[in-house]
């Protein structure tokens, strides 16, 4: 069937022959759920609905925004202190108050914290902590496990060979442009696997810098893990770096380290903590943070008014309600409408992730086929799906109503391709990239 393109996708063609990759985030390129069908561009954002170019209104069920609007889009109170800010102006020579309230309140939140540097996205926040963590430690090495940005540092990974960042989450990123020297300063490790950790701090030697990782990643740490990865950074002198930029107040008032013991040297948070406003912070001890005068790290948009503003409406509202418990409900929700409609047609899915960050995989060697069928019967149907689900305190019962409509209807259909052959043949366009991958 030839597609009928919207006035998104027309956009996005030029945009590719404009903006290499197209978008500025690989998790929001349209080939990453239908290539040539996907809305890619939106017109306005509330609540969970989002509405395209041509005025098409969607239930987003699927990332939104990729985790980073908890509250929902747009969220009034946090909307209207930034427009307040905005009256008052933004930026000047002077700097920013709420920068020190916004410190408190992180502070007050992690009692083990002392300081707090600030930046305006998670990837370049990574790159601040781990310069601080070497030049605390004056060691070079780091002992990482997940995806931590795109930065030089954390690239360098895959100089060692182009496998290493393999199952860290997103596979085959090459690392050209990253400086050779930079090879086999980092070493991996799996999460929740004690040996793998044990065995990366015994090749750094005495050249540990720092431990770096998510203090949840899909499942919860085990306690001996939390206790491993604790005793390893306190024995070598080097920095534990909780990396909250996607987990950060999803598990509690907080870093989801408060939710598991895990007591780090330095929290990284971005994401969640100003609802889709570009900010991020970085918090640490004393001893720690205090390496930051010693090395140069500034910048001028850093200093800008609406950053802090939104974290502090954000964080506060976040923080007076029982955020965890409700994303944790929202998310087992929309877990049991996969399992109901994928045993009630047949369709076998694995279905994992934490609660508040859900997710679920097609199986077979046609599994991809079966995602792009999905999300494409999905967006027939007005809602936005993918196989990852970000829950936030505006999904209601409701909305999960309206979406296991449509999910027992996309399956049905998954249901009869398999069962026909003819996964392709229904599909209007190409299936969904898997990874990364060049745009042509
Ligand atoms: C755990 C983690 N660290 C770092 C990043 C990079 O953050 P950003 O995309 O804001 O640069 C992400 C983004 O997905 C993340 O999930």
């Amino acid at each position: 069937m030839a597609i009928r393109k919207g006035k998104g996708q027309k956009l996005y063609e030029k945009a590719k022959k404009l903006i290499p990759g197209g978008s500025q985030l690989l998790s929001k390129r349209p080939e990453m759920f239908l290539p040539d069908q996907w809305p890619a561009y939106y017109s306005k954002a509330k609540g969970v609905h989002v509405w395209d170019l041509d005025g098409k209104k969607y239930l987003d069920m699927s990332i939104m925004g990729i985790g980073n609007c908890l509250l929902g889009y747009s969220d009034t109170t946090v909307d209207t202190a930034v427009k307040k800010a905005i009256d008052k102006g933004v930026m000047a020579t002077l700097n920013a108050p709420e920068e020190v309230e916004l410190a408190e309140l992180l502070l007050k939140l992690h009692p083990w914290a002392h300081m707090v540097r600030y930046a305006r996205a998670g990837g370049e926040a990574m790159s601040i902590a781990v310069r601080i963590a070497r030049a605390a430690t004056g060691k070079d090495v780091i002992a990482f496990c997940g995806y931590h940005g795109w930065t030089d540092w954390y690239l360098s990974a895959n100089l060692a060979s182009n496998k290493t960042l393999d199952g860290h989450l997103l596979p085959g990123l090459e690392p050209r442009g990253v400086p050779r020297g930079l090879k086999g300063t980092l070493i991996p490790f799996h999460f929740n696997n004690i040996s793998e950790l044990e065995k990366a701090v015994k090749k750094a030697g005495k050249n540990l810098a720092a431990i770096v990782l998510e203090p949840v990643k899909g499942k919860a740490p085990t306690p001996a893990f939390v206790r491993a990865v604790r005793k390893a950074a306190t024995a070598t002198g080097a920095v534990l770096i909780a990396d909250e930029i996607t987990a950060g107040f999803k598990f509690a008032k907080g870093g989801s380290h408060l939710a598991y013991g895990l007591k780090p040297d330095v929290a990284v948070f971005s994401k969640a903590m100003a609802n889709g406003y570009a900010m991020a912070a970085v918090i640490g001890t004393r001893k720690v943070m205090g390496a930051a005068q010693t090395t140069f790290i500034s910048s001028t948009n850093w200093t800008e008014r609406i950053g802090p503003v939104a974290a502090l409406a954000t964080i506060k509202k976040l923080v007076a309600t029982d955020t965890a418990d409700r994303l944790v409900r929202i998310g087992r929700k929309v877990k049991a409408v996969w399992e109901t409609v994928s045993k009630k047609h047949g369709v076998p899915i694995a279905i994992g992730g934490s609660d508040a960050i859900a997710s679920f995989s097609f199986s077979g060697p046609d599994a991809q086929l079966q995602k792009t069928l999905y999300v494409q019967e999905m967006l027939k149907q007005r809602v936005l799906a993918s196989n990852l689900f970000f829950g936030t305190l505006a999904h209601t019962d409701a909305h999960v109503r309206q979406y296991t409509q449509a999910a027992d209807k996309a399956f049905a259909i998954i249901k009869k391709a398999i069962d026909t052959n003819t996964l392709k043949q229904r599909l209007d366009g190409p299936a969904a990239h898997t990874g990364f991958a060049r745009l042509n």
